[in-house]
């Protein structure tokens, strides 16, 4: 890359290569292919810059024309900047359960966007993809349909694998990826093993994906489950993958994923997006298992930004039942903002109304603690008192004579058991442990400890 810049697409392809340093891989040399550093932030650039050229050059997309795609937002987000560049209009398909920064970043790129449900699937009249079929029809723009475009399958044959083999001098043994469409596993894959002697394919599929077991039996069951990482693991076997090319194949939970995107962040300084943790999982499993010295190569395939909220946020690893340092059977395990995280907002007693609904709309909370001048909890605002307070005497002023001091206290050897009895009337109460505030426990938390549990 020239150090001067002439046009963003010089932005696309040609990502670092960084040797691990600071994580046991035993024999093996780790490589993270650094694809955040794309202009689009993902490894979906080259795939749908080749696509967009591709379909130029047949003919099928005209001066101005419409772009339709089904994308858990990464590919959306690189066909966007595409359409910016060279005048289409865009319209991207997004399954519910993506990353909304996703959403967000699309729109601000002006793309139309819209959410289905992540919730059905294949047949389905709300499944993503049928959905995006339907519009490009509709509206007669073209649908890219990443999915069945041999141009991504394309992209990683031609530039993607290349530029590992050329970095690593040709010595490069293994590659360990996930599939969203296939094209990154079997076009790097084709590729690699056309060029490199007993090269090994790698895939890393996350917990209730049909993927692993596709490759282990040739089979494709029924069974499937849900995961949280997004941009990667299947319900079916899509088309663009030859999964006969892959040699071995990992399962990696999300509670792992997350584990391992925060160790890469600790440990290298790298800031993964969540797939990037189930990748990387598996390749270190990968090289721990090999007999002699190998170097092995997979992707950080876009970056941890859009899920700081997410993976690297202990309060959702808790309600998601991922936080990995939880494990004390007992209340403590249930409360997603203990005091001892220090990232549940406080409110003093003399602050005003305008303060406490800052902090409300700026956390998303229906409801603050409330602190005395030693920093004791003493009760919580909520916006029922809030919005009392405000319409007694306006925003400028205070809190004071509507915090609720009359809060349940428990400890937190409670049972369980006996909470969900005290909510039938409760909808929030305080937990002690050792006599001191350990944090509130909310009909939010309780929602999110029974799903987890739901035998409870
Ligand atoms: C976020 C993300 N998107 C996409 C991919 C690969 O996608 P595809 O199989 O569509 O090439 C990966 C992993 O390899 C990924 O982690």
């Amino acid at each position: 890359m020239s150090i001067v810049v002439k046009d963003t697409a010089e932005l696309i392809g040609n990502t670092p290569l960084l040797h691990v340093n600071n994580i046991n891989t035993g024999l093996c040399n780790l490589y993270l292919k650094l694809e955040s550093f794309n202009l689009g932030g993902s490894v979906k650039d080259r795939p749908a810059k080749n696509m967009i050229e591709h379909a130029e050059k047949q003919k099928k997309l005209k001066p101005r024309g419409t772009i339709v795609e089904a994308t858990a937002g990464n590919t959306g987000i690189a066909l966007a900047i595409m359409a910016l560049k060279k005048g289409y209009k865009m319209i991207v398909v997004v399954p519910d359960k993506m990353t909304i920064e996703k959403v967000y970043h699309l729109r601000a790129l002006g793309a139309e966007v819209i959410i289905t449900r992540s919730d059905v699937s294949k047949g389905h009249p709300d499944y993503y993809l049928d959905i995006a079929r339907k519009i490009a029809k509709k509206k007669n723009a073209f649908y890219i349909n990443q999915f069945d475009n041999e141009a991504n399958l394309k992209s990683h044959y031609e530039m993607l694998g290349p530029e590992i083999f050329k970095q690593l001098n040709g010595k490069v043994d293994a590659f360990v990826a996930g599939v969203g469409t296939g094209g990154t596993i079997t076009g790097v894959g084709k590729f690699l093993k056309r060029k490199v002697k007993n090269f090994e394919l790698v895939l890393a599929d996350p917990k209730g994906s049909i993927l692993k077991e596709l490759v282990d039996t040739g089979e494709i069951s029924k069974d499937v489950g849900s995961w949280i990482v997004e941009g990667i693991g299947e319900d079916f076997s899509p088309p663009l993958l030859d999964s006969t090319l892959i040699d071995h194949a990992y399962t990696i939970s999300d509670k792992e994923a997350v584990k391992t995107c925060n160790i890469i962040l600790q440990k290298e300084g790298i800031l993964a997006g969540s797939s990037s943790g189930t990748l990387i999982a598996a390749a270190i499993k990968y090289c721990k298992a090999q007999k002699v010295k190998k170097n092995v190569v997979t992707l950080v395939c876009d970056a941890g930004d859009k899920y700081l909220r997410k993976v690297y946020n202990n309060s959702w690893q808790i309600r998601e039942g991922l936080y990995f340092k939880n494990n004390k059977n007992d209340l403590t395990d249930i409360i997603s903002y203990p005091v001892i995280f220090g990232t549940m907002p406080k409110i003093n007693k003399d602050s005003n109304c305008d303060l406490a609904f800052k902090l409300m709309n700026e956390n998303s909370l229906d409801k603050l603690l409330v602190e005395d001048n030693n920093k004791n909890i003493i009760g919580v605002i909520d916006e029922n008192s809030l919005f009392e307070a405000v319409m007694a005497n306006s925003f400028k002023g205070k809190i004071k004579n509507f915090i609720n001091t009359n809060v349940k206290k428990v400890k937190h050897s409670l049972s369980i058991k006996k909470l969900l009895v005290l909510f039938e009337k409760e909808n929030f109460v305080f937990v002690y442990k050792n006599k001191k505030f350990f944090g509130m426990i909310t009909k939010n938390d309780l929602l999110s400890y029974l799903k987890r549990n739901p035998n409870d």
